[in-house]
């Protein structure tokens, strides 16, 4: 059975003092939370602040924003995965349609980052999704399809052995307006479809998040659904309390699953 998996997005927001006081107000909800597992991504620059605020027996991961196509080298301002894993990052987000739209990253791009944190041992989280036009074009299968095939034509499909996909439909980001959860189990049960034809196995445990203006009211709703398996969580990550319900409620509808 999967177990699902909530990361907090921060985005471009947070400061030290945010950072600290969220991580010692998760750690002592999180204690006694089992079935869930918890990713935070700050910005990289507080990610070391993040992990010296934790407990020992902290149980919170660290998710990476974002990552560099290369390893090492003169590229000015960049970071590699190979650094994110020596300052303890699990997780790394990928293709966020923000970076592919503000930052214009390729299919290409997202799968050499893919192949990098990999080849690091580290987890990526690959975020796909369609616009609004093509899901009035009725084109959202076939936009998830071409951003899979991107990974599973240059990696193959073991690639997302351990691995991560949040399926994150561009008009629910930060709209307030999360899809449907029907509609969001349908895309979900395509995507593991998808991947089953390249390999069953690697189909059946990949974990698929959702992403798209999840909040403590509509989680119950997403997690209850078969091929949901968590959510990639943005502006309701920023606040510890909405974020811990969400983790909750995941963990809560697994348990009940078992
Ligand atoms: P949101 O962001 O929850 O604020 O909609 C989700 C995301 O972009 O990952």
């Amino acid at each position: 059975m999967r177990t699902p998996l909530v990361i907090g997005n921060w985005k471009l927001n947070g400061n030290k003092h945010t950072v600290i006081t969220f991580i010692n107000r998760l750690c002592n909800k999180l204690i006694s939370v089992i079935g869930c597992d918890v990713a935070i991504a700050p910005p990289i620059i507080y990610l070391y602040i993040a992990k010296h605020n934790m407990t020992t027996n902290s149980n919170i991961m660290l998710c990476a924003q974002n990552v560099d196509t290369n390893i090492y080298g003169a590229f000015t301002g960049e970071i590699s995965a190979k650094m994110l894993k020596d300052i303890g990052v699990k997780y790394i987000i990928i293709g966020h349609y923000e970076r592919r739209y503000y930052h214009k990253e390729s299919n290409e791009d997202i799968a050499k980052k893919f192949a990098l944190i990999k080849n690091e041992g580290l987890i990526p989280v690959l975020c796909i999704g369609e616009s609004q036009t093509d899901k009035n074009a009725s084109k959202t299968e076939a936009v998830c399809a071409t951003q899979l095939d991107a990974i599973l034509n240059s990696i193959g499909a073991k690639a997302f052995e351990n691995s991560v996909i949040a399926y994150e439909p561009i008009w629910a980001i930060s709209t307030g307006e999360s899809a449907n959860p029907l509609y969001v189990q349908k895309i979900h049960n395509f995507i593991r479809n998808y991947i089953s034809v390249h390999d069953e196995s690697v189909a059946k445990q990949v974990i698929i998040q959702y992403g798209g203006s999840v909040n403590a009211n509509n989680a119950a709703e997403l997690f209850n659904q078969p091929d949901i398996d968590g959510a990639l969580v943005g502006g309701a990550s920023l606040n510890a309390e909405i974020f811990y319900q969400i983790i909750h409620t995941a963990a809560c509808v697994r348990n009940k699953k078992k």
